[in-house]
């Protein structure tokens, strides 16, 4: 099964189908040599965020990599904590400046809800709407190449395309072996909307799985290959984090092999184990 290198969005923008992520990468040298590490070895896609509070020491990287600005496809998110029209383009700026860039190649929505608020996140729908409308300006007005959301499930989405027409680019979500998100996953087929495969290790606990090992060998791939390149022939875009050199550089490394249909269907049913509480 061939997979793509970069996947096309329905405004016809290109998206690189892997992406570095940046979550936790505490900002200063150790953000920026991570993201630069990760440029060198060919990633031509940083996530970030406002919340990660990295934004400068990625942007650094970027402005410092001698690629050209349209070489790099960059993404940020607008903080779960700020809702409404015109908090959304002060917080769209202040991204854009913390980066250093005059323009971004995809703008999310992190989350329905404010982080630690009980709830489905219903109740922010028209928040929601009213964030998307500026994002819908944003993009308008060329400042962001593509607009997307994350962590919107179809209860979400439907009121913001039913309000606007205006269907999302992107939908970043959890996704990793063994969890498959079908229900959201269905909605974005239906609607044309890119899967992005957010924690596509299962932050590390992904390693927990004996199988993943077993299979990993019979490739002679690393398990988190065979996790990224699963994901891969799913259609998604993972998104890998790493500030070691070796794996930044092995977990794109995932072109020149094929994870056969029966692997695909075990990889499906794998039981990450849950997150610790804190
Ligand atoms: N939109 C959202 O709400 C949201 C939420 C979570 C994540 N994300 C995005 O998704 C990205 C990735 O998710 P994540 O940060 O949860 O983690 P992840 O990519 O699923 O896993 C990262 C963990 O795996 C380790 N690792 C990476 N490559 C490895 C390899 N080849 N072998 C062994 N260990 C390896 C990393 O350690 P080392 O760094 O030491 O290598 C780190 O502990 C984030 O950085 C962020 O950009 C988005």
């Amino acid at each position: 099964m061939n997979v793509k290198k970069a996947y096309q969005l329905t405004n016809g923008v290109w998206i690189p189908s892997v992406g570095f992520g940046t979550w936790q990468i505490p900002a200063g040298p150790i953000a920026t040599q991570a993201t630069r590490e990760a440029l060198i070895a060919g990633y031509r896609h940083i996530d970030t965020a406002a919340i990660y509070q990295n934004e400068e020491s990625v942007g650094l990287a970027i402005r410092e990599s001698g690629l050209k600005r349209e070489e790099v496809f960059v993404t940020s998110k607008l903080r779960a904590d700020r809702k409404g029209y015109q908090i959304t383009l002060d917080e769209f700026y202040g991204s854009l400046n913390r980066l250093g860039l005059d323009y971004l190649d995809l703008f999310l929505i992190h989350w329905p809800k404010p982080w630690g608020v009980e709830g489905d996140g219903k109740e922010y729908e028209s928040q929601n709407i009213e964030c998307w409308k500026a994002f819908i300006q944003l993009h308008k007005e060329g400042k962001i190449r593509a607009i997307g959301v994350s962590n919107f499930y179809p209860m979400h989405l439907e009121p913001l395309i039913e309000a606007t027409g205006f269907v999302p680019h992107v939908n970043q979500i959890p996704i990793w072996p063994g969890y498959l998100q079908t229900e959201t996953v269905t909605f974005a087929e239906k609607h044309s909307i890119q899967i992005e495969a957010y924690s596509p290790l299962a932050t590390g606990r992904l390693f927990q799985v004996p199988e993943i090992h077993e299979i990993a060998n019979r490739y002679h791939k690393t398990p988190a290959q065979i996790a990224l390149r699963w994901s891969l022939q799913h259609g998604f875009l993972p998104l890998p984090k790493s500030v070691n050199k070796e794996r930044i550089i092995s977990n794109l490394e995932l072109f020149d092999f094929e994870i056969s249909p029966e692997d695909m269907v075990m990889i499906n049913q794998f039981s990450v184990p849950p997150k610790k509480k804190s």
